[in-house]
């Protein structure tokens, strides 16, 4: 059984994310310096995607498992022979074992933020670490508006445009202490993130499910949301930046 919410519930191909989303690994140097990993140390990757920043940490010598619930991730990561598991991040079953729990640009799909929580507060030995960025409060405001205006356009359940968990830092620092962890650092980083490939192959990527619903009727819908979005994230020359803001945190396990 999968916890995941349904609105929130994503299918991923490697292949197309490989063309238009490398830059969620290419954009990840902060929240790897905050983990500052160590020779010999135990890792978890919590979504750990296609496997690329894992494989960083693997050659900067941590002993690292990953854990993603997308099969065509987990089998991109198995090709780079890294050792990772199919595993929605709500039910993690690991007990004690980590010396560091990471997770980049994955928490915002795991929609019951506290079973995340605890499951990586289990996977951690005492005193492990857990750092991790994401998306935070007001990220991709724009796009999910956006998405928002087509959903009632068009007469569909707004939930499935913008399911997204974006918490403040307010907000998730609470819910890390409410279960005992000590957090050393947390903020909001506003990361305007150049589109390579434009704006359609964002959305195809990112918010699949919200376009199928309309089947035959799925392009006429993609260009209407990008036409509402053209006027504050694409320049004179045809440039898309999405408007992404990261949450960035530090905490232990007390
Ligand atoms: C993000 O990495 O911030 C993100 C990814 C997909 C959808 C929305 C946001």
């Amino acid at each position: 059984m999968s916890l995941q919410d349904p609105a929130s519930r994503q299918t991923w191909s490697a292949s197309s994310y490989d063309t238009h989303a490398r830059f969620v690994s290419d954009l990840a140097s902060a929240v790897v310096e905050w983990l500052a990993p160590r020779a010999g140390e135990d890792v978890l990757d919590l979504g750990c995607g296609d496997g690329v920043l894992t494989a960083q940490l693997a050659d900067l010598g941590c002993k690292v498992t990953g854990v993603d619930a997308s099969e065509d991730f987990v089998a991109a990561a198995r090709k780079r022979g890294l050792d990772v598991h199919l595993m929605d991040g709500h039910e993690l079953t690991f007990s004690g074992e980590f010396d560091a729990v990471f997770s980049n640009a994955a928490l915002h799909w795991m929609t019951r933020p506290h079973l995340v929580i605890d499951g990586v507060k289990r996977a951690l030995k005492p005193g492990g670490r857990f750092v991790a960025e994401f998306g935070g409060h007001g990220n991709v405001a724009a796009i999910v508006t956006a998405l928002r205006a087509s959903a009632k356009l068009n007469g569909t359940d707004p939930a499935l445009a913008g399911p997204w968990f974006f918490p403040s830092a307010e907000v998730y620092q609470e819910m890390l202490e409410a279960h005992g962890f000590e957090v050393r650092r947390i903020g909001l980083y506003p990361r305007p993130t150049p589109l390579k490939t434009g704006m359609g192959a964002w959305l195809k990527v990112f918010r699949k499910a919200y376009f199928e619903q309309y089947g035959d009727d799925m392009e006429r819908v993609l260009a209407e949301v990008v036409e509402l979005l053209e006027p504050v994230l694409c320049d004179a020359k045809g440039n898309w930046t999405a408007d992404y803001v990261r949450l960035r945190v530090d905490a232990v396990k007390a």
